[in-house]
């Protein structure tokens, strides 16, 4: 039986990594027993252009039929004068939603290759590996009231509400240490509940759910910018870090930087199992955004975009075989002292997008 995918390669470099991670989805049907049928459709920016929304009800439909998305990248200054309601980022911001998507992997991962390539002393992240598990359906991004509103004398007053549930905190707490146990078996949890009412009932959450049922893991809590500031000092003492929507995205920004380009890492979005079709959804996207002053000059770094589908393969099809081959693939390309733009560096070559695509497949 074929699975099926969504692709939805979105705006600036979106549609070039894309295009490299479809050719990797030709080659699994190809060359293994996994085999995929593909479908394609527009958001963002692209889907603003075509229809005036940043995503249609068509392509939502497509996402919610999909074994899994991969999606490429979002936004970019031609839409910066659209309506909030229809920028960009609103249709990956529906897609979450909608899809029930609560649970955001983001590895950072240090390819030895690459090391030099890091802001950061060789030895601080050699062989670095943390996986951050952000909330990504709740919160700030999605708490009401969401507003911004004209309290007379020229003043305007704008509201976000920052808003979790017990069952919403127990969810990602759950996740994130079964992910642990598969690991070094060390969660860490980031909130601030020195300042804010949800930090305070997300420690206690996650306290209890730990010594309920994940004693075996080891939990400690730090306030979220104090774990900002100890991911630059010192990086190898976090295996799974969990927290908020707001505080994971910043924390996953810093944690992907210190690897030494945004354009190596994949994430994963998943939504609940299933009890009765065992089915989860899921999709995949580079951490990496949509690049636009780059796009279209084949500059781009597919390997965030391959890596995505490798998680796909390992999250929603079993698969983690084929995903290991795929991510031993990039690191031989990278040994071979292939690199793209973003990660250039002396006595390395320099090839294009589709080029290293080319090499990731040759490696396979
Ligand atoms: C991310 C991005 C998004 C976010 C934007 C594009 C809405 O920064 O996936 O980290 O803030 O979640
Ligand atoms: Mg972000």
């Amino acid at each position: 039986m074929a699975h099926s995918l969504l692709l939805l390669p979105g705006d600036g470099i979106g549609p070039e990594v894309m295009a490299e991670a479809r050719r990797l989805v030709e080659w699994c049907t190809e060359a293994t027993n996994l085999h995929f049928t593909i479908e394609e459709d527009l958001v963002g920016g692209a889907a603003y252009d075509a229809h005036g929304v940043s995503i249609s009800d068509q392509a939502m439909a497509k996402a919610q039929a999909a074994d899994a998305v991969l999606l490429g990248a979002v936004g970019g200054p031609k839409w910066d004068g659209v309506e909030y309601d229809v920028r960009p980022e609103a249709g990956l911001l529906r897609l979450r939603k909608e899809l029930g998507l609560f649970a955001n992997l983001r590895p950072a991962i240090c390819y030895p290759a690459l090391a030099d390539a890091s802001s950061l002393k060789k030895d601080l992240i050699d062989g670095l590996d943390i996986l951050i598990v952000r909330e990504l359906t709740g919160g700030v991004y999605f708490g009401e009231p969401k507003e911004i509103t004209d309290i007379g004398n020229g003043q305007k007053r704008a509201v976000d509400t920052q808003v979790y549930d017990t069952y919403e905190i127990e969810r990602i707490s759950r996740v994130a240490f079964e992910l642990a146990r598969a690991r070094a078996g060390r969660v860490c949890s980031s909130e601030k509940r020195n300042v804010m009412k949800t930090g305070v009932l997300w420690h206690e959450v996650v306290s209890r759910v730990h010594a309920e049922h994940y004693a075996d893991v080891a939990l400690d809590h730090v306030l979220a910018d104090n774990c900002a500031m100890q991911l630059v000092r010192n990086p190898k003492q976090f295996d799974v870090i969990v927290t908020d929507n707001l505080f994971g995205d910043v924390l996953s920004d810093i944690a992907a930087m210190l690897t030494g380009s945004l354009g190596m890492l994949p994430s994963a979005s998943l939504g609940e199992t299933d009890e009765k079709t065992g089915r989860r959804r899921a999709l995949y996207e580079p951490v990496h955004g949509s690049a636009p002053d780059i796009a279209g000059r084949g500059l781009a770094n597919p390997i965030a975009m391959v890596a995505s589908f490798a998680m796909a393969l390992r999250y929603s099809f079993d698969a983690g075989d084929i995903a290991g081959r795929i991510e031993t693939a990039i690191s031989r390309v990278l040994d071979d002292g292939l690199r793209t733009a973003d990660i250039m560096e002396q006595g390395a070559r320099q090839v294009s997008t589709a080029d290293m695509g080319t090499a990731i497949l040759d490696a396979l």
